[in-house]
This record gives structure tokens, C-alpha cells and sequence, in this order.
């Protein structure tokens, strides 16, 4: 028997030592991140960086009929972020990478047809390297050869820290993302996100040729609408370079920092994915379009999107403008946006206007497409600047680096466009007449001067006011009541739903009463929209004209009474500097109501 079987033995024998030969034959380009001219990559090879993060090889995307050459990273092989013949693929498993005689990188077929090329040429000695950056380089081999072609100049559909998109001045190079057309299918989609350097430097995510997200102008620190990008910055440093030569964006990650990408995902999502050993998987720190303001033009010119105001459809008019088109408006097409109601005074083209400004805090500036920038003026210039010229519609600041109100000046003179609230925005100052800012100075304070009052001063000034108040108010309200036939109930010992809540030291007011002096809540009435309120005009019983502050109804969440709570802090201790005194509130069902004393605005 033992005898009978040698032969077997002997081709088994045979197939092992054969096995090996090819296995170690292979193992040369497995392992190694560098192709040497003369040899070749074929299926099933790679070529992986030195440190072992990134791989480059064949891969079938789905359907194993097609094959394609591309750079993953090596803990996550569908995390593909390169593809050099997307829109060609190989139809068997029998491509090959090589380095042409003429130094040009040839990915060749089963029958030897060039499927892609580098098109470049290149000196006898050329050498392919994956860097550990995940960057494909050909180079000239001399050690401190240059580039001839590096796949960072060629993006997918991927970012990769140190690689760049935007454009080169000079060569009018560009470089932007590119989606695939589904998830199976690497060849080019419709869905492209670019660095756009009119005007101010914004990214853009576009379908064909139709802007569908932007991320609002770079403003030194992060993108206008990218609050979020603060919230991550301990992990990577982000780069806007704007010169004579060139406008692109990038990032690169700071030490210690895991693996990261920006997606641009077939069905035209950004995102920006940091991986996570522990359980292997990408997590997702930001993505856009993240909700429905973040659709470019949502409002319209000079319509304020609020994705948190479903009730008004998540569109209102920026202050002293009302919908073009009323009845479509009220059909939630609000495409036609906005126009002003009250002519601008402009002084003539002279420095004597009436016009002023109204505070718009907390947005994503408007599309930054043909506005004017100056970068050496001051804030203060700037606003000069643009009430001086009566073409001006809107300023904001240039650049917040420095702090404070910021520096440079960015000037619209055609329709805001793309407006829109985000947690923690900047400030818009919008061009508006006289009688538009005489509204309750409530409306206008700017957040800026409350910072840097520290928490325990606004907490003390916070108590004294309302003991001021207390004192105060309760005698008034005597009056009040005797007087008016208010229906004015209890100050501080009436019922209160939250004992911790300094508003249980103002009187409370029925909500029935506020309904009447607002006239339900009209439009006509109100005055002013913010982040989280609403401000109507109002006149009580007794004759006392008052500005009814309103939280909105879908923004009784936690976030939004700590908001509206905070403001109520702030606008008690600033009562003595000519601030509307906080009067009575409303806490009814899901009513948060304030009612501040009337003041016409000081200028
Ligand atoms: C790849 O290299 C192998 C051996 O190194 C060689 O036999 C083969 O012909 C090469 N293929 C191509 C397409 O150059
Ligand atoms: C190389 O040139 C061909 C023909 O001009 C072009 O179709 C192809 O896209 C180019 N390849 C690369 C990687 O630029
Ligand atoms: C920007 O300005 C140019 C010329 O001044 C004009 O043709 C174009 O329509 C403007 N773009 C927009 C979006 O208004
Ligand atoms: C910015 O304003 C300054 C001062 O008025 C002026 O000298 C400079 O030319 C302006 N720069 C640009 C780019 O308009
Ligand atoms: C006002 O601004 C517009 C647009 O930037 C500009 O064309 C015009 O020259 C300016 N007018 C004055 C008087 O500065």
C-alpha cells in the first residue's frame, strides 16, 4: 500500500515545493512599496506602504466580472480611496501594473492593451513608491528625485490628510472629488465637491453642474456653516490657502491621530470618517447635506432658513423683508424668497443716511459668489464702508482669527443668498431703514459684548436685578392691577413648575392676556425673528405697549429653554444699560413667553 502510493506522494511532494517557489515569488511584491522598473504588479499582488497602512491592488467592486487597480487602507479594505481605471474596467483577472520603457505607468490587459495610463515620461531609473501617506508616486529614482506623477494630483472620490483640492492659478489644474456612480461601480458620478475661491473660499457640493451644498466661506478658522469642524480640531489642522497661485483646502492630522477621510459617497453625501480601532469601524464627525437648510437656496434671496421651525416651514424673511410671492409661500414653495418692505433711505449717496443695521447672529454667511472683500480694513471701516455706498446690502467680518468682532470686510451687493441658522455662527449685519431698527432693542444686542463677563458676575448681577425687580414690580403690579383689571397673577409665591427657575421672582401674566395684546400672535405684530424666538409688539389692557418675546414651539427642547433661560440671565442683569426691563412671563402648557418693557432702539 505505502509503495503502491509513492507516485502520489511523490506529485504531492511536487504540487508543496511548487507552491512554495510561487509563494515566495510573489511574497518579492507583496510586502514591498516599491515597483521597480521591469516588474510588474499582477492580480493578486500589491504593493503595501512601509508602515502598513495603505495597499495597492486589484480589486472587484461587487461584481466579480470587473476588476479594477486601486490604493484601501489596509484595515479596511472597502475603504477604497483611490481607482486608477474607473471608467475602464478589466474584464478577467489578468491586468498588470508596469512601468513602461518610455517611464509612463501602463495598466495593461490580458491581450497587452493599455486600459490606463499616467501619460507621463519619465527618466531610465523611474520607480513607483506607495507612500505611507497613502499617496502613489512615480518618481525619477535619484533620491531626492521629483515627482513625474503621484495619484494626490488624480483624487477619487476620497480626501486624504495632506492631499488638496481647489485649483492652481497658473495651470488652471484642478483637483475635487469625485463620487462613484453607485456603490458598486467606481466609474465617474454625477456628484462632484470642490474648493470655489470666488469671492470668499467656500467648498461646494455640486450635482452636474447645480450647487447643492456649500459649506459657507472660510473664515480663518473653519467654514461659516462647519461649526462642527471646532468640535474636532484637537484632531486634525486644517489648511485654506488663498494666493496669487492657487486656492485649495486640506487638512492633515495631528499626531497620534487614527485614520481619517473625507467621502464623497455615491449618492452625494460628504463626510468626514475617523476610524475606530476598537470596533473597527468608521465613524461619521460630520456629513452634509445634514439637513433640510442645508439645500442650497432652500429660502430663497433673503429668506432665513431655521431647520429647527418646522412650523413655519423652516422659512422666514430676514428683518424689514416679507415674501415676494405670499400665496405660493404659504404653499411652502418659498423659491421666489423675499423683498425689502420699506425702501433703504441710502442719504442720497451722502454720508448722512438713516439706514442702519440689524444684528443677524448665529448664521451661516450667504453665498459669498461676486461680494467685494477687502482684507487690510478694520470691522469698523467696513461697516463705514458699506453704509457709505448704498449698494451695499450686507457686511460681515473677513476673518475671525484674531478674536473680537474680526477683521477684513466681506461686502454683498446682490441678493443673500443660502442663509441660514447653525449652532454657533457667526454674525450677519444686515442694511436696514430707520424704521426697521427703531423695533425693542432686545432684538439687537449683540451676544459679543456678553462674552467674557464671567459666570459668577452675570450670576450676582443676575440675583441683584431681580431683586430690583421683585421690589419693584410688586408694587407696580398692585397698581397695575387695581388700575387695568389686569388678570395679572401672583409674583414670586404663585405655582411654580420649576422652583429652581430665577423667572419665578418676575410676575407671570396669562397667556389669554398676551394673546389679546398681540393680536394671536399676528404678523402683522411681530417685529423680529431670532435663533430660537419670536418678538411680536404688543399693547396690554391698561395701554402699556410691550415686546412679547416667544419661544418657538419646536425648539421646546432642552437646548432651546437653556437658551431662552440664558438670554433671560443675560437681559436681567443688563436691565440698568438701557435695556427693555423683562416685565411679566408666561409659562403655560408649552408657552415660554417674555414680556419686556417697550423701549424705542437707542442709536
Ligand atoms: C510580469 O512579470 C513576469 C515575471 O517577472 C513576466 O513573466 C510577465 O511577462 C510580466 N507581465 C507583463 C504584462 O509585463
Ligand atoms: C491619458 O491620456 C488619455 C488620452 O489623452 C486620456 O484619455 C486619459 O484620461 C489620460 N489619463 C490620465 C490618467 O490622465
Ligand atoms: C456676478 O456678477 C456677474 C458680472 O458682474 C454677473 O454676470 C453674474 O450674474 C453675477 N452672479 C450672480 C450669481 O449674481
Ligand atoms: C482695501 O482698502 C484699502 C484702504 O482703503 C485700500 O488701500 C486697498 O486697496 C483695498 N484693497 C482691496 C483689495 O480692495
Ligand atoms: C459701491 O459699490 C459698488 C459695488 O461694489 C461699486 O461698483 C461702486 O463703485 C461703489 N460706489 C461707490 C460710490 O463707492
Amino acid at each position: 500500500m505505502w509503495l503502491k502510493n509513492q507516485p502520489h506522494l511523490h506529485s504531492l511532494l511536487g504540487i508543496l515545493v511548487l507552491f512554495i517557489l510561487v509563494s515566495t515569488a510573489s511574497a518579492a511584491n507583496r510586502g514591498s512599496d516599491i515597483l521597480d522598473k521591469g516588474r510588474n504588479i499582477t492580480d493578486g499582488d500589491t504593493l503595501v506602504s512601509a508602515d502598513g497602512s495603505f495597499t495597492l491592488g486589484f480589486f472587484p467592486p461587487g461584481v466579480l466580472a470587473k476588476r479594477y487597480l486601486g490604493i484601501w487602507f489596509s484595515v479596511s479594505e472597502d475603504a477604497i480611496c483611490w481607482v486608477a481605471n474607473r471608467d475602464r474596467p478589466l474584464t478577467d483577472a489578468r491586468g498588470a501594473l508596469v512601468i513602461s520603457d518610455t517611464g509612463s505607468l501602463f495598466l495593461l490587459d490580458s491581450f497587452g492593451q493599455v486600459v490606463w495610463s499616467s501619460n507621463t515620461t519619465g527618466a531610465a531609473s523611474t520607480t513607483l513608491q506607495l507612500h505611507n501617506s497613502g499617496n502613489l508616486v512615480l518618481s525619477d529614482g535619484s533620491a531626492n528625485g521629483a515627482a513625474i506623477w503621484q495619484s494626490f494630483d488624480h483624487p477619487s472620490n476620497t480626501l486624504l490628510p495632506s492631499m488638496k483640492i481647489g485649483k492652481n492659478l497658473w495651470t488652471r489644474e484642478e483637483w475635487y472629488l469625485t463620487s462613484w456612480a453607485s456603490a458598486n461601480d467606481p466609474a465617474t458620478g454625477k456628484f462632484r465637491y470642490i474648493t470655489n475661491g470666488e469671492g470668499v473660499p467656500q467648498n461646494i457640493l455640486l450635482d452636474g453642474d447645480k450647487m447643492i451644498y456649500r459649506s459657507g466661506p472660510w473664515n480663518g478658522l473653519r467654514f461659516s456653516g462647519v461649526t462642527e469642524m471646532t468640535s474636532y480640531s484637537d484632531k486634525f489642522a486644517y489648511r485654506l490657502t488663498s494666493s496669487s497661485s492657487e486656492v485649495t483646502y486640506s487638512y492633515v492630522s495631528k499626531a497620534e491621530a487614527s485614520f481619517s477621510r473625507l467621502l464623497l459617497t455615491d449618492d452625494g453625501v460628504y463626510q468626514r470618517l475617523v476610524w475606530d480601532p476598537t470596533s473597527r469601524l468608521w465613524k461619521i464627525f460630520f456629513q452634509a447635506p445634514r439637513d433640510i437648510c442645508d439645500h442650497y437656496g432652500r429660502c430663497g434671496a433673503f429668506g432665513l432658513c431655521n431647520a429647527n421651525a418646522p412650523s413655519t416651514s423652516f422659512c422666514s424673511c430676514v428683518q424689514g423683508f416679507s415674501p415676494t410671492s405670499p400665496v405660493q409661500w404659504k404653499m411652502r414653495d418659498t423659491s421666489n424668497g423675499c423683498r425689502r418692505k420699506m425702501v433703504l433711505d441710502c442719504g442720497n449717496g451722502m454720508s448722512s443716511t438713516t439706514d442702519g443695521f440689524v444684528v443677524i447672529d448665529g448664521v451661516k454667511l450667504p453665498n459669498t459668489h461676486n461680494v467685494s472683500v477687502n482684507a487690510s480694513i478694520t470691522f469698523e471701516e467696513c461697516r463705514a464702508r458699506c453704509l457709505a455706498n448704498c449698494s451695499c446690502l450686507a457686511y460681515a467680518p473677513l476673518d475671525l482669527k484674531g478674536g473680537g468682532a474680526g477683521t477684513g470686510c466681506i461686502i454683498w451687493t446682490e441678493d443673500l443668498m443660502d442663509l441660514r441658522y447653525v449652532d454657533g455662527g457667526q454674525i450677519l449685519y444686515l442694511r436696514s431703514t430707520k424704521s426697521e431698527l427703531d423695533g425693542p432693542s432686545v432684538s439687537m444686542f449683540p451676544t459679543g459684548i456678553v462674552i467674557g463677563v464671567s459666570v459668577a458676575l452675570i450670576i450676582i448681577l443676575v440675583l441683584l436685578a431681580f431683586w430690583v425687580i421683585i421690589t419693584r414690580r410688586r408694587h407696580r403690579m398692585q397698581r397695575v392691577l387695581v388700575h387695568n383689571g389686569l388678570r395679572v397673577t401672583g409674583g414670586s409665591d404663585s405655582h411654580s413648575p420649576n422652583p429652581a427657575s430665577p423667572m419665578t421672582s418676575v410676575p407671570t401674566i396669562d397667556l389669554h392676556t398676551i394673546i389679546e395684546a398681540t393680536g394671536s400672535f399676528s404678523d402683522a405684530n411681530k417685529v423680529v425673528e431670532e435663533g430660537f424666538s419670536v418678538v411680536y409688539k404688543g399693547q396690554l389692557p391698561g395701554g402699556t405697549v410691550v415686546a412679547v418675546k416667544r419661544l418657538k414651539q419646536s425648539l421646546l427642547t432642552d437646548k432651546g429653554r437653556q437658551h431662552f433661560s440664558r438670554e433671560v440671565e443675560v437681559m436681567s442683569t443688563l436691565t440698568h444699560v438701557n435695556l427693555a426691563k423683562l416685565l411679566y412671563y408666561c409659562r403655560e402648557g408649552d408657552e415660554w413667553i417674555l414680556v419686556y418693557e417697550w423701549m424705542e432702539k437707542k442709536v
